[in-house]
């Protein structure tokens, strides 16, 4: 029996790593009951079983189905017969559809699918994994066993290709220094070239025309701390690379950056934010008030919203922005850090819930962006080492320093919500990157001029990651149409 959990529908937390991410979980527990046919004018349960004429048949051979158990793997263990594989399921009166593995996993994109019974259910299981398997046997997966539970996950990886970058930073004269890596030196070049493969589908092409086409007079707001400027940059360099000669206008007033493309009437804007929530100046300080939002009263009458924070929640000494947290009524020196962002995001998904029109605007998540600072997170051979010095991605599915807790409560928050937040789940893809950000590169002026010393792991370099992120960003524009048959 298949059942998502935790979801409550395709696009409300859709995430996007999710094309390449499909969790099939089992839990041991006890007997299951009889599905039921979905087709009305035929009862898919009753027919027979007929010799498959087309010698389609077994759907798959099991051994080359790597995580297949013992006890039913007939043929290796010297079952001597072969002719019990043959059979094909034949209802009266209709036939079964054939079973198509990247089609099943198009459509369960995105979703956990949970059996839960007894080793009948690991039987059904272990053939839907086998299946799935089969039909994309280059994927890169992940089982896994937890006491009773086990998972199954397909994943994705970074792979060399030619064609990237999508623009060389030279172009985009209107870049800042901190991003602009090889302007300001970096020597290698490898990182430029790498592509986000999901195992279990392609990521589309970025076209800037369609996707001009598909936000033509529509305004799209990136509101959040610098990562947001990165991602809106990257978008803006993308596009500016895409039609040199187009006409665009760039303005910056105060906190506010506001890229127009007259001709097709979009507007690409970025309103700097760190917190999302309201920081106040008041006579005992810089508050962080975690419930109140009045920043919101700007973002009001936009066609797309993409919000990001994280960063600086995490900020102490001289790089922390506010001097006393508060909640409710009470004033705090500090408090745990995640606490405090947990609470500031539920302001947050409370003023989505009251003021977005969802037939109006569509909102977005930029997941968490994961920093390198810290080499034995990802087994480097010195585990004092940084990201400095790397030039290539992690290879695989799997970071070895494990999830972030940060992205942990973000899914949290929106899987609670009612109203459709989209989240780009770029946390794990992008912790594979250590070898993408501009570390002692990123801290020139546009003119070669060095302002400040240091080593940048946090931000990204551009060409590079954030790239990806947008032509995820686009990836999901191009789904819109097909989201609402994204509900299981
Ligand atoms: C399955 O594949 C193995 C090795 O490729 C082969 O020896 C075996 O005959 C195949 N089994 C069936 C039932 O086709
Ligand atoms: C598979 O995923 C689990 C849970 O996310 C992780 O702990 C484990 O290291 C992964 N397995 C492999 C082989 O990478
Ligand atoms: C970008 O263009 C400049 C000027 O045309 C060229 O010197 C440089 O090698 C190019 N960079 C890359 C990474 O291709
Ligand atoms: C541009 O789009 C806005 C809606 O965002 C619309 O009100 C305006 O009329 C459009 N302008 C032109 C020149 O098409
Ligand atoms: C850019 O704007 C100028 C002046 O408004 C106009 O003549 C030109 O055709 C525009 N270029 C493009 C590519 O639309
Ligand atoms: C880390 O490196 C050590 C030594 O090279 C190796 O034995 C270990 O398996 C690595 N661990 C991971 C998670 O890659
Ligand atoms: C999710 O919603 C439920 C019911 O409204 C609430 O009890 C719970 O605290 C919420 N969780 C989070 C993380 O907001
Ligand atoms: C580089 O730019 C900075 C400010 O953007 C300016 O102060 C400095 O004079 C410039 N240096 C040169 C060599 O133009």
């Amino acid at each position: 029996m298949m059942r998502a959990i935790g979801l409550r529908s395709g696009w409300t937390f859709f995430t996007l790593l999710i094309c390449s991410l499909i969790s099939l979980l089992v839990l041991l527990l006890r007997h299951t009951t009889a599905a039921q046919s979905h087709k009305k004018n035929c009862n898919l349960f009753r027919g027979s079983w007929i010799e498959d004429e087309t010698n389609n048949y077994p759907l798959y051979n099991s051994t080359h189905c790597p995580f297949i158990e013992h006890e039913f793997n007939c043929q290796r263990n010297g079952r001597p017969d072969k002719d019990y594989l043959k059979y094909r399921w034949k209802p009266h009166g209709c036939s079964l559809t054939r079973f198509d593995g990247g089609a099943f996993l198009k459509k369960f994109k995105g979703k956990s699918i949970m059996f839960v019974g007894d080793s009948l259910s690991r039987n059904q299981w272990l053939s839907l994994v086998c299946l799935l398997y089969t039909s994309q046997p280059k994927a890169n997966y992940n089982t896994t066993r937890v006491g009773d539970v086990s998972i199954f996950t397909f994943l994705g990886n970074w792979i060399y290709d030619n064609s990237y970058p999508f623009y060389n930073s030279s172009i985009c004269s209107f870049i800042e220094g901190q991003f602009n890596c090889q302007g300001n030196g970096r020597p290698d070049k490898l990182y430029l070239k790498y592509k986000w493969k999901p195992n279990a589908c392609e990521l589309p092409k970025f076209e800037g025309l369609e996707f001009l086409k598909r936000v033509k007079g529509k305004k799209i707001m990136f509101i959040g701390d610098s990562l947001s400027l990165n991602q809106w940059q990257s978008l803006t360099c993308m596009l500016h690379a895409a039609f040199p000669k187009l006409n665009y206008t760039l303005q910056r007033k105060g906190d506010v950056s506001n890229f127009v493309f007259q001709d097709h009437n979009v507007s690409l804007i970025l309103s700097r934010n760190a917190f999302l929530v309201d920081l106040v100046k008041e006579k005992i300080g810089r508050v962080l008030k975690l419930d109140s939002i009045q920043n919101g009263d700007a973002w009001k009458g936009f066609d797309m919203l993409i919000f990001n924070t994280w960063h600086w929640w995490l900020h102490k000494g001289s790089q922390q922005s506010w001097d006393f947290i508060q909640k409710g009524d009470q004033i705090y020196k500090d408090m745990d850090r995640l606490v405090a962002f947990k609470e500031g995001l539920k302001t947050w998904s409370n003023w989505v819930e009251s003021n977005i029109d969802p037939t109006k605007t569509r909102v977005f998540f930029q997941g968490i962006s994961p920093t390198h600072y810290s080499g034995k997170e990802w087994n480097a051979s010195k585990p004092s080492s940084n990201c400095n010095g790397e030039t290539q991605p992690i290879s695989g599915s799997v970071y070895p320093g494990g999830p972030m807790a940060a992205t942990t409560i973000v899914k949290e928050i929106i899987g609670n919500m009612s109203k459709p937040v989209t989240l780009l789940d770029i946390t794990l893809l992008s912790q594979l990157r250590k070898d993408g950000h501009p570390s002692i590169y990123g801290m020139n002026n546009n003119n070669g001029t060095k302002i400040k010393k240091g080593n940048d792991c946090s931000h990204w370099c551009l060409a590079g990651v954030p790239d990806t992120w947008n032509q995820l960003f686009y990836a999901l524009l191009l789904d819109q149409q097909t989201k609402s048959s994204n509900t299981i």
